[in-house]
């Protein structure tokens, strides 16, 4: 292993993982060696772009922290999340089909009653979702969970204020024993991913805009059932075909249908306009 040359380099680099105890991990290495030296190959990488990305890998690591994970966001933009998902979740016709999780998720949401607000006092237009959660054999789930969250009508998540003020446009609401659900929220707006960090420059000097298309996300799980992490998007929305991290899909898109002031579904009096959009989730039987 000595006069190693552009030739025979990956060669001896793959002889390495001969040792390895573990046959995934190996199977793994031995692939990505393979499309890393291939890459280098073929764009004949100078030292000064090999140094600009270790920078780049580097600052992507020192923006992490427990509230920011600056790989993740890098993984959503490189459309390699959403590629890691779809092959994980290959879904059967009637399934409701998933997305990316995005690093807004905080667990512990409150649960809150069947057609509670969860996002009781956060500006933006009141929304009344309601449907039922489904077996993709047709019957309906009771006390399925929907585990939501989304930006307020600003377009800002809780976590990004700083204020201390979490779980706020999140919560926890069970379907009744007819596999309904029904809450409140505030109608989703469009925003900007984080662009503080060398993701944002990265998008920049791809020519790219940062924004996603306003939606609403949601964990669905049922016992017995496959759960899905999924989002409803705005029908209309602009950024519905450039989504900045891959994450649309038809069937997950919905019509919220504006109405007057008046009489809401559920009864409630609204002295201002609203908004009302259903969906049916489907879950795969596990
Ligand atoms: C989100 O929808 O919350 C999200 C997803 C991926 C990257 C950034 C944000
Ligand atoms: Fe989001």
């Amino acid at each position: 292993m000595r006069n190693l040359t552009e030739t025979n380099l990956t060669d001896a680099v793959l002889a390495k993982l001969e040792g390895a105890a573990d046959p995934r991990f190996a199977q793994i290495m031995t692939s990505l060696i393979k499309h890393l030296h291939a890459f280098v190959r073929e764009v004949e990488l100078t030292e000064a772009e090999w140094l600009k990305g270790i920078q780049f890998l580097t600052a992507t690591g020192q923006k992490c922290d427990d509230k920011r994970q600056e790989f993740i966001l890098l993984s959503d933009t490189l459309g390699v999340s959403m590629l890691v998902d779809a092959i994980n979740h290959r879904k059967p016709s009637g399934a409701t089909e998933s997305t990316v999780l995005g690093p807004f998720y905080v667990s512990g949401g409150k649960e809150l009653p069947f057609g509670s607000n969860i996002a009781e006092g956060v500006p933006g237009e009141p929304t009344y979702f309601s449907g039922r959660v489904l077996s993709t054999r047709g019957k309906p789930i009771a006390g399925a969970m929907l585990d939501l969250w989304s930006t307020d009508g600003e377009g800002a998540y809780d976590v990004q204020l700083g204020d201390g003020n979490t779980l706020r446009a999140r919560g926890k609401i069970r379907t009744d024993t007819e596999g309904r659900y029904a809450f409140w929220t505030i109608k989703p707006v469009g925003y900007p991913i984080p662009t503080d960090g060398p993701v944002g420059k990265m998008l920049l000097n791809m020519g790219r805009h940062p924004y996603r298309p306003a939606h609403t996300h949601m964990i669905v799980s049922a016992p017995g059932h496959e759960p899905v992490t999924t989002h409803l998007f705005v029908e209309g929305d602009q950024y519905l075909e450039s989504d900045a991290v891959f994450g649309v899909k038809d069937s997950l898109v919905e019509k919220f249908v504006r109405h007057e002031p008046g009489i809401a579904p559920d009864g409630r009096r609204m002295d201002r306009p609203f908004y009302t959009v259903q969906y049916d989730f489907g879950l795969v039987p596990a």
